[in-house]
């Protein structure tokens, strides 16, 4: 914890090879944090860039045409991302998820797939292999995608309504052509598909009814999520934010739900299905009821820094220590260190405190730079 109550996510950061520790340590495939949380999520950054700009992630005055993105040699190769992909496997990790900006915008990302998809567990498991997408091009991908490997795709979709999506992506893209990719990629097996919904006060939340009425029945499992504070770009203001408490009983209000259990430990989202067979829904509440608790989950940036928080302000240079020489072994025994000493709990400590970063120089991460 620094002096204002930032959390920090590790007593300092790994930056070049003169940071790795001497004694090399052997993955175990149960690594746990200060509270215990194993390492179980991978979710890797595949690029900056994004062809929406929603506005609670990319607000367009900020990434105009002026915002500098990242340079191709900046970004980590495939090579190089599934190098830390199967070290994070060694240690833990059951589940990557690529997310961006938008990971469709990386070019031959089918190949980075395929490349994932040969790792197996310690145990000799398969790897889920998931992806967040905002669904512009799912339609062109989902079968190359399948046959390389992927197992899942998230959709993010914030309204059914035209005019009020078109305000959202800030980009003038239609409704239609998402819902035409989540049905193409259903159709080639990429499912269970997740719809991801950000609820933003006075923007989309007269949505919420109609969605979950529109998705009732479905294959598609909703998730309502609330608007967080991540990044230091989207202006976020706590009215704003729509609590799963109000959403869930507007949705019971018209189709009566009842609460169902996680699917495992850990889970993001509370899950609710309809009382009269209609499927299920989810909650993603990290504003209102936090799960910092059970987070297992860490990110790698599209230039290679390990982020143990979402909200975290720092990373660790793993690139460096690639491109600096370093062997599998010291990049193992670099993981080990850091997810040993978490800490992150950001969203259980959030309050005016955490986040206020005014005079510290520090800047939290964007969600468009690291990812959902
Ligand atoms: P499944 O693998 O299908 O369970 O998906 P998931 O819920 O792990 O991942 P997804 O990318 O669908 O996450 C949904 C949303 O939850 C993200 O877009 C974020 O808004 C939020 N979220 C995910 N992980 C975290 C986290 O570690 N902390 C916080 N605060 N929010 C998170
Ligand atoms: N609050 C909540 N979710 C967000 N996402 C992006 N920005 C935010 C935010 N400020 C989510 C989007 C998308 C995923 C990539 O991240 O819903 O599904
Ligand atoms: Fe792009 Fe997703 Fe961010 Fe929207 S939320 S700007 S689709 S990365
Ligand atoms: Fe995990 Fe940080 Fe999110 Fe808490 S705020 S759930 S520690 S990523």
């Amino acid at each position: 914890m620094t002096e204002n109550g930032v959390p920090e996510s590790s007593p300092h950061y790994f930056r070049d090879l003169s940071d790795i520790p001497v004694e090399l340590e052997t993955p175990t495939g149960t690594a746990g944090d200060t509270r215990n949380r194993p390492l179980r999520d991978l979710r890797i950054s595949v690029t900056d860039r994004c062809n929406f700009r929603c506005v609670y992630c990319m607000p367009k005055q900020i990434f105009g045409r002026d915002f500098e993105f990242m340079e191709r040699d900046e970004l980590l190769t495939f090579e190089e991302i599934t190098r830390l992909a199967g070290i994070a496997v060694a240690h833990g990790v059951e589940k990557i998820r690529l997310t961006g900006g938008e990971p469709l915008l990386r070019k031959g990302l089918e190949e980075l797939v395929g490349m994932l998809s040969a790792l197996k567990t310690p145990d000799g498991r398969d790897i889920d292999i998931a992806l967040t997408t905002n669904g512009s091009a799912l339609d062109v991908k989902a079968q190359v995608l399948k046959d390389a490997g992927l197992k899942r795709v998230t959709v993010s979709l914030d309204s059914l309504d035209d005019a009020t999506f078109k305000a959202l992506n800030d980009v003038d893209f239609p409704v239609a052509k998402v819902l035409h990719g989540i049905e193409v990629a259903h159709e080639v097996g990429l499912g269970p598909i997740k719809i991801n919904m950000v609820v933003k006060r006075g923007q989309n939340d007269q949505d919420v009814v109609p969605m979950a009425r529109h998705f009732k029945g479905s294959p598609y499992i909703l998730r309502f999520i609330e608007f967080m504070d991540v990044g230091t770009s989207n202006g976020w203001k706590m009215e704003e934010v729509v609590p799963s408490a109000e959403v869930i009983s507007a949705i019971n209000a018209e189709l009566p739900l009842e609460e169902v259990v996680a699917n495992y430990p850990g889970e993001t989202s509370a899950r609710w299905s309809y009382r009269d067979g209609g499927g299920e829904i989810g909650v993603i509440s990290s504003v209102t009821q936090s799960f910092c608790q059970s987070c297992t989950r860490v990110r790698v940036s599209t230039e290679g820094k390990l982020f143990t928080c979402l909200f975290a302000t720092g990373g660790h240079d793993l690139r460096a220590l690639m491109r600096g020489g370093c062997s599998d072994e010291q990049l193992s025994t670099v993981m080990a260190h850091i997810w040993r000493e978490r800490t992150d709990r950001y969203s259980d400590l959030r309050s005016a405190a955490t986040n206020d970063l005014r005079g510290t120089g520090k800047k939290k991460i964007e969600m468009s730079y690291i990812g959902g």
